[in-house]
């Protein structure tokens, strides 16, 4: 337990993300005893609402979130709120006040986290406020917790970020990717690093090709305006699925720190094959979906879709093809692929290893499967091996077997929300499971080449049917090289 006296204060604190995760993760660390007393937060928004309307929208989000009343009322005397236009100082000052008055209530040490869950045009006015008006100045801790999306390139990430270094050191900065709190994510480097039996064959030798897939069943929701804008390519590539190409293909780090698993990772980053102009076609296909059904339910297409442009040409999958230069990857695809409107809610990575040098069991008709090993990031959480095995029976028949683990199990209960795991390692400071803004600019450095190709090139949209697993294109990818798929259930 680690209770960490903080103010936290979250900009957006009427918005989506601050109800459907931030209160909830608020509401589970307190009742779990990980902030108490000495916790406080205010909600910072434009909309001029009463402590007591803040209160009853906090009291409503966790029930909606986790259906739980208990401390209720306690939890609730620490929210506090503050109406605030982002970019008028008088306002800042009168937050200062507020943050002074509530530390010296709840003795919080002056540390502050500043948690901004809103549209990211506003981070840098509200960072140079932050440290102008006085808020950073403080005798405790001062971090800086920021929402994705992280800019919209190379160049606007770098804009970004210098106004938000104007205010706050790297080490203050928390740059939130939720796919590293997820307690799977996390689990790579335990499966990697924690076993005698993976890691010497974690390599090109041995491993033939890696597929990650996180496919969604949901479409753009209510989020068109800024989907348009991204895409999926820069929505889920650029951050969650790269994140997951570093951790599964770094060397193993000296110490489990921030500093040496961040240092490990960049280089993965670094090592990735930049792929450029006409050859992307090579190594990325793109997807828009179309109208079908899914379980049953007629879904619209995404041209369709509320807030987008009917001849939208924005994709809403991806599927590539990376490759890692260096002595342990040299030859090994990551098949990445993510979508909307697809089959199945799932995300999964397989490793496949390559075939034994000789199949002695060639009399019968069925090839050997190979040996996989599957990483259940979401729904299911846990790991699957396959390995042959000889059927009962006659003496050269054999079978897939599976070994099996789940998580869930294990742990007897639902593992955290990623968001409460990442809002108490921000106040704890332990900065691990955030990107570092070298793992930002070599994301975008890499991305960017492949969305500057298709701003310039048009795709036949939409191309694959609500509730497929994407276009037919993106099977290609990977029978080009004479692979496929492996199924996701
Ligand atoms: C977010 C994306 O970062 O991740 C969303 O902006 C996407 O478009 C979401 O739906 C997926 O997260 P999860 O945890 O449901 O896999």
């Amino acid at each position: 337990q680690t209770d960490t006296p903080a103010l936290t204060i979250i900009f957006g604190a009427t918005g989506d993300l601050a109800k459907r995760k931030l209160f909830p993760s608020l509401y589970n660390l307190f009742k779990k005893g990980e902030i108490s007393n000495h916790f406080a937060c205010v909600g910072v928004a434009r909309r001029q609402w009463t402590e007591q309307q803040f209160r009853n929208h906090v009291r409503e989000s966790v029930i909606a979130a986790i259906h739980s009343n208990e401390q209720m009322e306690e939890f609730l005397s620490h929210f506090y709120y503050q109406s605030l236009d982002v970019t008028n100082t008088e306002a800042y000052i009168e937050l200062l006040q507020l943050a002074n008055q509530l530390n010296t209530k709840y003795h919080l040490n002056g540390n502050r986290m500043f948690y901004l869950a809103m549209a990211p045009e506003f981070f840098g006015t509200i960072a140079e406020h932050l440290k102008r008006d006085g808020l950073t100045d403080t005798n405790g801790f001062s971090r800086l917790v920021i929402e994705k999306p992280f800019g919209h390139d190379l160049q606007s990430a770098k804009a970004l970020n210098e106004k938000i270094r104007t205010a706050f050191r790297e080490s203050e900065i928390f740059r939130i990717d939720h796919y590293l709190g997820k307690e799977m994510v996390q689990n790579i480097e335990a499966i990697r690093f924690a076993n005698a039996l993976f890691e010497p064959l974690w390599n090109s030798r041995y491993i033939s090709n890696v597929q990650i897939t996180t496919s969604e069943t949901l479409g753009v929701e209510e989020r068109g305006r800024y989907y348009e804008k991204n895409g999926a390519l820069r929505d889920m590539v650029q951050n969650h699925v790269l994140q997951m190409v570093a951790l599964l293909a770094m060397e193993p780090p000296i110490k489990l720190t921030t500093d040496e698993i961040r240092s490990e990772k960049v280089k993965v980053l670094r090592a990735m094959r930049r792929i450029e102009g006409q050859n992307i076609q090579h190594f990325f296909v793109r997807g828009q979906y179309g109208a079908g059904k899914i379980n049953q339910e007629q879904q619209i297409s995404y041209r369709e879709e509320h807030n987008v442009d009917p001849e939208s040409d924005t994709e809403t999958f991806v599927a590539g093809k990376i490759l890692i230069d260096n002595f342990r990857w040299a030859g090994v695809p990551f098949y990445i692929r993510t979508g909307k409107r697809l089959a199945k809610k799932s995300t999964k990575i397989v490793i496949q290893f390559k075939d034994i040098p000789m199949n002695l069991y060639y009399q019968t008709d069925q090839p050997l499967t190979p040996n996989l090993l599957v990483i259940h990031i979401q729904p299911d959480e846990g790991i699957t091996l396959y390995l042959n095995a000889k059927r009962v029976g006659p003496y050269l028949d054999r079978t897939p077997v599976k070994l099996s683990f789940s998580n869930n199990r294990f742990n007897g209960i639902n593992t955290p929300e990623a968001y409460e795991k990442l809002l108490y390692d921000a106040l704890r400071g332990d900065a691990t499971n955030f990107t570092h803004w070298d793992e930002v600019a070599l994301s975008w450095n890499f991305i960017d080449a492949i969305s500057h190709h298709w701003a310039e090139t048009t795709e036949k949209f939409p191309n694959y049917e609500a509730g497929s697993m994407g276009p037919k294109q993106a099977d290609q990818l990977l029978e080009q090289d004479g692979f496929f798929w492996w199924p996701i259930d």
